[in-house]
């Protein structure tokens, strides 16, 4: 809900508030974001009173609004009128440079005279129902719940320039977004140098920014920075893509703030290309935190009449922890970010061939696969990459999607319907936004490729990106990717781009427009997906980047689901998706079970573990099936089995960590839950682990279980020798033969328990293997073993 007594707004979720109001001067002092300021109680007696007729809010504004009295030391005054107003010791909504708020601004331009002050002071504020969508950028909506937004017009002191603050409030998930519009009503070109999308002044310094880092195939590594001076930034600086290098996703927080208790607010971004957000202090006794497109790079030039939009800014408060934060956000992306057919549909079971083949496959080899699966009850087979024009690796083809009849004899259309006969839906891999220099595509358009003229180009992985800033290009991959989508029956669709960015250019920008490039990329980008999209919404579609490199909600605007990366080991898995666990929910993330060794990092870690990682995902396999011994074969069609009953719970539950590497779904209405414990480090001696749970309904009985994972005695290896009355010599012929015969069900935790009871206390659990001794309970719980337990509610 949104209140408004004058000039004063708060912003009101279920347990957050947003409060601010405008200054005689016209600037708009940002009075607090964070736990709720108001009561039910106090609600209903502004309601009684008249509402905007209330004085309640004034009262509150009175509380919290900065008593500024004297003239700060070595500060600018704003203005003689307004003494002794100093900017910088103001906590703002928004900030320039020029006018004495010398901190991180929000919004810098240069005016057609070079000066480079500007001065946004409140000219209008409009309350409605009504979404705004942007124009050029994808952003939040709602459907079900009810949503409302304020529109805050400013224009500058001196020049016919508007900016337009969009604040939406979403109060189901405690989430408000923020999106900046820029309008030059003037007559000259104003040079937009940096317009960010989110700026939030904390009325304390010590607050702290956790934020995401690594690199291909190593996403997603948490890093925390106290910041009590100074500046901590998170960026993608040059990579042209949000970037596994550094996530858009962020957390500010309090150094106390923990799992499940204390303040902690989440940030994103609606975008896709380079970014830039810090928290900030100037050694008064506020912070600021800003985000938004990165500046370094940037430039746009704004013509009289023209508009520019800042990428939506996404934020969320708990003062319940990371975990709090966590599952509100997971909620406002599910419902106000992902969108269409598939929004709230299971994710289908899907086979993967790339790790199976790699470009090494024909017709033949892959109905092989495919029929393995659809024995497992797998229900998508999807063909990656090398189907199309001359793709034998990764040195030529891309731009060519016309699909390579010599591999594929009976083209898409023919495969799909052998797949489909299979009892499987069929989907394809494509990489729409590259061109190999080996391929028709340059042959016939070298001036489509992002490149400088008369400068050698950098390439990565052998491939050039296509300029997407180009009409024309859009439209060739509009027009292409039609035709592919439409030649079978294709229900899912892999959504690649395996390089970043170098020699950025584009052959169509003027020179002094070239600053723009990046970002009329992505504004080409985001037209080329909502076409493709709005024309195939009954398609699947998974974007991938190198595995993690565009994992962002601009993406997830689009497609429902992003490949979280390029390892598939489940140890590495567990890291990996659980920093992705802080601010995307588990149905956005796909994760497959692979060969071991893992092709990646060589581990080799049990099918069970490799499942039980990839569940808490968008499920998958990626292997090749038919080379599995028969008891793997079961295995996995167990899995299956298993996954498609808790399918739900897994991919649209409440999830928890509950430490490191222990993670739980819960369903929303509490009725079943599934928890995962991983072994990242096996040392002797016994521990007796409690299965301590969060989330489940305390006043609820459950019933509990987890997975039994058989044992083969050989993975005991020598240790046969103290129960067998002969010698048995490792791997030898005896000790394959009792392996065959003799299987070992592995150990049983069964209990009836209240909610209240595993919450508070846990289940303690059957010991894991310690070296003193070994029965039917004891669980084998070696370095990269698993178990999931499933709590099915039995009464409420
Ligand atoms: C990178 C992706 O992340 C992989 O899963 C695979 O699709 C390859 N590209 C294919 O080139």
């Amino acid at each position: 809900m949104i209140l408004r007594k004058g000039n004063i707004f708060l912003l009101q979720t279920k347990k957050s508030s947003y409060f601010m109001q405008v200054l005689p001067t016209g600037h708009i002092e940002h009075m607090h974001y964070g736990a709720s300021i108001i009561t039910a109680n106090q609600y209903e007696e502004f309601l009684k009173n008249g509402g905007a007729e209330s004085e309640l809010l004034s009262d509150m504004a009175k509380v919290l609004a900065i008593k500024h009295k004297n003239e700060g030391g070595n500060m600018v005054v704003y203005s003689e009128e307004s003494y002794p107003l100093c900017l910088e010791v103001m906590p703002l909504e928004m900030s320039g440079f020029g006018k004495g708020d010398i901190r991180e601004p929000m919004v810098e331009l240069t005016f057609d005279n070079g000066a480079s002050t500007c001065d946004f002071l409140f000219e209008s504020a409009e309350i409605s129902d009504e979404l705004t969508a942007l124009k050029t950028l994808p952003c939040s909506y709602t459907d079900e719940e009810k949503a409302e937004q304020l529109v805050i017009t400013l224009k500058d002191s001196s020049y016919d320039i508007r900016l337009k603050m969009i604040y939406k409030v979403f109060p189901e998930c405690d989430t408000i977004t923020r999106s900046a519009i820029l309008i030059n009503n003037g007559k000259d070109t104003v040079k937009v140098d940096r317009l960010l999308s989110n700026q939030i002044d904390f009325q304390s310094m010590g607050y702290q920014l956790t934020s995401f880092h690594g690199r291909w195939a190593d996403e997603m590594g948490k890093t925390t920075s106290v910041c009590n001076g100074g500046k901590v930034v998170n960026e993608e600086l040059a990579a042209g893509e949000s970037g596994s290098r550094s996530n858009p996703f962020t957390m500010v927080s309090m150094p106390d703030t923990t799992e499940t208790a204390g303040e902690c607010y989440g940030f994103n971004l609606v975008y896709s290309g380079n970014h830039y957000s810090s928290l900030s202090t100037n050694g008064t006794f506020l912070s600021r935190f800003v985000s938004g497109i990165q500046p370094t790079g940037f430039q746009w030039a704004l013509g009289p009449g023209e508009e520019f939009e800042a990428p939506e800014a996404v934020m969320t408060y708990s003062g319940d922890g990371f975990g709090g934060m966590s599952r509100m956000m997971h909620d406002f992306v599910r419902k106000h970010i992902v969108r269409g057919y598939w929004r709230d549909r299971e994710r289908p079971i899907l086979i993967n061939n790339w790790e199976a083949t790699y470009f090494n496959f024909n017709q033949s080899s892959l109905l092989r696969i495919a029929k393995e699966a659809a024995k497992a009850g797998v229900e998508l087979f999807v063909l990656d990459d090398g189907w199309f024009g001359a793709r034998n690796d990764d040195h030529a083809g891309l731009g060519d999607w016309v699909v390579n009849t010599k591999k594929l004899p009976d083209g898409l259309k023919g495969l799909a319907e052998k797949i489909n006969e299979m009892g499987l839906k069929f989907g394809l891999w494509v990489e729409p936004e590259m061109v190999n220099k080996d391929s028709d595509l340059f042959r016939a358009h070298p001036e489509w490729a992002v490149r400088i003229p008369g400068r050698s180009h950098s390439v990565g992985r052998t491939q050039m990106i296509l300029d997407m800033s180009r009409t024309d290009v859009q439209d060739y991959i509009i027009d292409a990717l039609s035709k592919v989508f439409s030649s079978a029956n294709i229900s899912y669709i892999k959504w690649d781009m395996n390089r970043i960015f170098s020699d950025r250019y584009s052959l169509e920008l003027p020179a002094e427009r070239m600053k723009e490039f990046q970002h009329r990329y992505y504004i080409g980008l985001y037209r080329v997906m909502r076409t493709l999209t709005e024309k195939f919404p009954q398609i699947l579609f998974e974007g991938c980047s190198a595995g993690g490199n565009r994992f962002d909600l601009g993406i997830l605007c689009f497609f429902p689901q992003i490949w979280a990366s390029d390892d598939t080991d489940a140890v590495c898995r567990m890291d990996i998706q659980r920093g992705y666990s802080y601010g995307y929910p588990v149905n956005t993330q796909g994760a497959h079970v692979s060969a071991v060794p893992n092709h990646q990092t060589l581990h080799t870690v049990p099918l069970e573990t490799r499942f039980s990682v990839a569940a808490f995902g968008c499920f998958g396999y990626e292997l090749n099936l038919g080379e599995l011994a028969d008891t793997q074969k079961k295995q996995v069609a167990d899995q299956v089995e298993f996954y498609k009953k808790w399918r739900k719970v897994f991919q649209f539950g409440d999830f928890y960590r509950l430490d490191k590497y222990r993670f739980m779904v819960v369903a929303k209405d509490k009725s079943a839950a599934v928890a995962l414990i991983f072994q990242k480090e096996s040392r002797p001696n016994n521990d007796y682990l409690a299965l301590k749970t969060m989330g489940l309904d305390e006043g609820s009985i459950y019933e509990v279980a987890n997975r039994q994972v058989a044992v083969n005695v050989k993975e005991f290896g020598s240790l046969i020798n103290t129960m067998a009355p002969i010698h048995v010599k490792q791997n030898g012929v005896i000790h394959n033969i009792i392996a065959r015969h003799y299987k070992m069900s592995g150990e049983k935790d069964e209990a009836v328990a209240t909610g209240a009871m595993l919450n508070g206390c846990g289940l303690r659990l059957n010991p894991d293997y310690g070296g003193t001794g070994y029965g039917e309970d004891t669980r084998m719980f070696r370095t990269g073993d698993a178990r999931l337990y499933v709590f099915a509610r039995v009464t409420e």
